[in-house]
């Protein structure tokens, strides 16, 4: 768990420099922003985040950078070089050391199931660059730490609905890619591969469902689950599924790697939640990449006011 020992694979000086100025670049963002609330008094932005929440449909125009506004944001270096992506092993720094074997170019995904048009698609057609935004988000491991991360990308539920989800679209299951020649993790058995994922449908289509192409204003590095990888900012990082190559459309209920795995200690919801512990260990505290001062984990990682309503009248202790 100790960023300051990893060494900094992969990490080239450009790379560094950028951070900076991807720094200045928000600060003064930050700064035109507040005089102009200040000039109009109450923008678009305050009303959505100081206001009660309305439904999900009604999100337009709320600044999702400003749900971690208050967060320092993490560090590109340890956002790089501390990952869980067990396809290139289970140490903290394996996909920094590895990832570079994994071929991006071309990267073909395919959608099917409960829908009116499936099909395959390339990656690089989804969304031009210039269309891509930013979203910054807390993302809280099941392992008890946590980071702010400055995403780029784009809405999922846009996408998915462009393959026109039929009626008996329940759930929707993620896979990522098997080629245990690119990615040797794969030859062992760690997990049951290929790393599956998966969410209910209203959770997908929730307004803060993402899919990530890059980060820290450049293209997702491979570690972090290039070239697209999902963003779930509600629930344990698990479910953020990296380097997707499928996505299918189900009635039924995904069975996802994790719960595969250990049933009793993963839930398909895996929602954060302190209230609820992992069989190991509490999820009350958390520690923050890069930071001493524990944080205090919040409910649905601090996101509640946003998809809290998903839940209503489930028991969470129960569907975790
Ligand atoms: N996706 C795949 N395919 N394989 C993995 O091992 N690990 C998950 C998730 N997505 C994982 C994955 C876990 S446990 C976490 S905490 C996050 O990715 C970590 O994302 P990061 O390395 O970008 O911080």
């Amino acid at each position: 768990m100790h960023v300051h020992r990893r060494t900094h694979f992969g990490i080239s000086e450009s790379q560094v420099t950028e951070e900076h100025i991807w720094r200045a670049r928000r600060l003064f963002l930050q700064k035109s922003a507040l005089s102009g609330a200040a000039l109009l008094g109450s923008s678009l932005l305050s009303r959505h985040v100081l206001s009660k929440p309305s439904p999900p449909e009604s999100y337009a125009g709320l600044d999702f950078k400003k749900l971690a506004a208050k967060d320092k944001v993490t560090e590109f270096k340890a956002i790089t070089t501390y990952n869980n992506f067990y396809e290139f092993g289970t140490g903290k720094d394996d996909p920094a050391k590895y990832a570079h074997t994994l071929k991006t170019t071309p990267w073909t995904i395919e959608v099917s199931g409960a829908c009116h048009k499936p099909g395959t698609f390339d990656v690089r057609t989804l969304a031009p660059k210039k269309q891509w935004e930013e979203r910054i988000y807390r993302l809280r491991c099941v392992e008890g730490w946590s980071m702010v991360i400055p995403w780029l990308g784009i809405p999922l539920a846009p996408l998915l609905k462009r393959f026109e989800p039929t009626g008996n679209a329940k759930f929707v299951q993620f896979e990522t890619l098997y080629r245990p020649n690119e990615m040797p993790g794969q030859k062992r058995a760690v997990l049951d591969w290929p790393y599956v994922e998966g969410l209910r449908i209203d959770e997908a289509m929730n307004p803060l469902s993402f899919l990530a192409l890059g980060l820290y204003g450049k293209t997702l590095p491979n570690q972090n689950g290039a070239p697209l990888r999902l963003v779930v900012p509600w629930k344990y990082g698990f479910k953020s599924i990296k380097s997707i190559v499928r996505i299918s459309f189900a009635e039924k209920m995904p069975i996802t790697s994790w719960v595969k795995a250990s049933p009793k200690e993963y839930g398909f919801y895996s929602n954060v939640n302190p209230q609820v512990p992992h069989r190991r260990w509490s999820q009350k505290r958390e520690r923050r990449i890069g930071e001493f001062r524990k944080h205090e984990t919040l409910m649905f990682n601090g996101y509640g006011d946003y998809v809290a309503d998903l839940y209503q009248g489930m028991d969470l202790k129960k569907y975790f």
